[in-house]
């Protein structure tokens, strides 16, 4: 008889999903398929959010990339929005409430928290990792040091000139 595993603690799930993105990137050099997949493992290894997905770098704004969740706003200046200035500031930012951050832009009126990741390759922004939860102060220092740590990940593995 098969028995049903225990589902994963989110330590353990975020202990794994690193290594577990560098498996589904293996082999595969298509920038646009990495990143979706990419998207979509983020999107299943994060409990409580409601929309994980990238924006990417193009001229001096962020144009919507591979996504889970529900359609977004496409176009975000630089320095606008959550997205808009973590990409202008170039740190991460972790944001407990969204209704508390003035310049925030509401793709989904269920978001209440948001944390988002720049993408830097080598010094050149490439874009931003960005995940909303329904839940104030969803996102801490866990969810900080993981979703760098998928950022690390992904910036030698994606062809980023090709998207
Ligand atoms: N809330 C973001 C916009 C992107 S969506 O949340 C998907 C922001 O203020 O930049």
């Amino acid at each position: 008889m098969f028995e049903r595993k225990a589902p994963a603690s989110a330590e353990e799930t975020y202990r794994l999903l690193p290594a577990s993105l560098v498996s589904l990137l293996e082999g595969e050099t298509d920038a646009l398929a990495n990143l979706a997949n990419a998207a979509a493992l983020v999107s299943a290894s994060l409990d409580r959010i409601n929309w994980a997905g990238f924006y990417l770098l193009r001229g001096d704004e962020l144009v919507l990339g591979p996504f889970q969740g529900r359609p977004a706003c496409v176009r975000i200046p630089l320095g606008k929005g959550v997205c808009g200035t973590a990409a202008a500031k170039r740190e991460t930012l972790v944001v407990p409430d969204v209704r508390a951050f003035p310049d925030h832009i509401a793709c989904d009126e269920a978001s209440r928290s948001e944390i988002v990741v720049p993408i830097l390759d080598r010094g050149a922004l490439r874009g931003v990792l960005d995940v909303d939860s329904p839940e104030k102060n969803r996102f801490g220092e866990a969810e900080r040091a993981v979703l760098e740590e998928c950022v690390r990940v992904l910036i030698p593995r994606i062809a980023w000139q090709r998207l």
